[in-house]
């Protein structure tokens, strides 16, 4: 009797017998099924919140650095002065890429997009190692500090060969978002700018079961290794309907060209049924609880810049869409405008989406490693009843 009811559970999870008579019920995009539990944040659409293990995410942009968040996000609570200062040492010492890592940047084909580079760039780190998943926690938390450390150098140093200038070498002095501009441009904004940085990448650091963190989860839970985990997650953040969706965002509004012509490219946009970029959002429909703060600091660098039109496109585009269509701008909305203003090219949006959540993807690696279940779905067939082949050489 036993055996005989551990084969129709065998079935059941394997798909070939379906749990009722009727057909399966289908979950498209995986919308509204909860898949597993996680302690590193809680989004909660219903009051436009979400927290980092506790944390609420505008209370950790008004009195954190983005450092701080990372040792939140990795170690599960806030640090002391002096684990802050430990892991910043940390960090700042592991900036520097190999010689040999800085040759593969360098023979990266010029028009490829930053989101492929850094993708490949990640990935050859994890040809230097030999690595599974189901390791130690403390091998993967060595393994993550040096991604957060090397990923902006690996952004910068192919954003620099691309321009056809030549790499700029980290600095231990300086934050993670200074040495960024740094690495960058050679030179560090003011402090309004870099804290306006700094603040985006605390808001893009975490986001519970995202499609790339769960892209990372997905690979992680076929004890597949950390790096390849990472490649994975990359690979969905790119996507527009995505992580891509800063860079989108800047691509329209650079289209629509000034705030005169936002409300008649909008009403073209509904009659063609187009998406709105950085609008909408699979789980806020009230409202993306980052948005009032990532906002604000596209205030500041208006200021700062002088250069009003993005902040005009953006007021006249969040009233209609929001009055109109009930829809609200996400966290892309703002930021896409934000790296514009302190100077970024629009393809390096997204790469610094990438440098932030490498710390929300390396937890849940974490998370997912230490209480696995592969992760393999089901699927309904819809495609050809069984038949037979018809062979085209009769054999014996
Ligand atoms: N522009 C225009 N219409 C939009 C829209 C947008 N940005 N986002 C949602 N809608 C519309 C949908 O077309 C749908 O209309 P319908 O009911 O007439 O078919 C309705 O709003 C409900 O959308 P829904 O199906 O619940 O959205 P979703 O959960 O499948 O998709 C996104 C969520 C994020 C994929 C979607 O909003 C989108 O593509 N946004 C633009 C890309 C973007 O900014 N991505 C970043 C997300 S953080």
């Amino acid at each position: 009797m036993a055996k005989k009811a551990a084969i129709k559970k065998a079935k059941v999870r394997s798909g070939s017998i379906s749990r009722t008579k009727t057909a399966p019920k289908i979950y498209k995009g995986l919308a509204g099924v909860v898949t597993d539990t996680t302690a590193v944040s809680k989004v909660m659409p219903e009051t436009n919140s979400l927290t980092y293990r506790g944390y609420a995410v505008q209370d950790l942009a008004a009195n954190c650095t983005f450092e701080e968040v990372a040792y939140l996000i990795l170690h599960g609570e806030l640090p002391n002065r002096r684990k802050l200062n430990t892991f910043k040492k940390k960090e700042r010492s592991q900036r520097k890429l190999t010689k040999a890592h800085i040759d593969v940047i360098a023979k990266f084909p010029r028009r490829a997009h930053p989101m492929d580079t850094i993708r490949t760039a990640v990935s050859y780190l994890g040809t230097t190692e030999v690595a599974w998943g189901g390791e130690p926690l403390e091998s993967d938390l060595e393994r993550a500090i040096n991604l957060l450390a090397k990923i902006p150098t690996m952004i910068a140093t192919d954003f620099r060969f691309r321009q056809g200038q030549k790499r700029i070498a980290p600095r231990t002095d300086l934050s993670m978002a200074e040495n960024f501009f740094h690495m960058c441009f050679g030179k560090i904004p003011p402090k309004k700018v870099i804290r306006a940085f700094d603040i985006s990448l605390i808001l893009y650091a975490e986001h519970s079961f995202n499609a790339s963190t769960f892209t990372g989860r997905v690979i992680t839970s076929t004890r597949s290794d950390i790096y390849s985990a990472i490649c994975g997650a990359i690979g969905a953040l790119k996507g527009p309907l995505h992580g891509g969706a800063n860079e989108a965002v800047m691509e329209m509004m650079k289209r629509i060209g000034g705030s005169k012509n936002a409300e008649t490219w909008l009403r073209n946009a509904f009659a063609n049924k187009d998406l709105v970029m950085g609008f909408g959002h699979r789980v806020y429909k009230l409202g993306d609880s980052r948005v009032p703060t990532m906002k604000s600091c596209l205030r500041d660098l208006t200021e700062w810049a002088g250069d009003t039109k993005w902040l005009e496109i953006y007021e006249i585009m969040e009233n209609i869409m929001v009055s109109e269509k009930k829809i609200h701008p996400n966290l892309d909305f703002p930021s896409g405008p934000a790296y514009y203003l302190m100077g970024f090219p629009i393809n390096l949006y997204t790469p610094i989406f990438v440098m932030a959540r490498i710390t929300g993807w390396s937890a849940h690696y974490f998370e997912q490693n230490a209480d696995n279940s592969l992760i393999r779905p089901l699927s309904a067939y819809g495609g050809k009843a069984q038949r037979k082949v018809k062979p085209l050489v009769k054999r014996k």
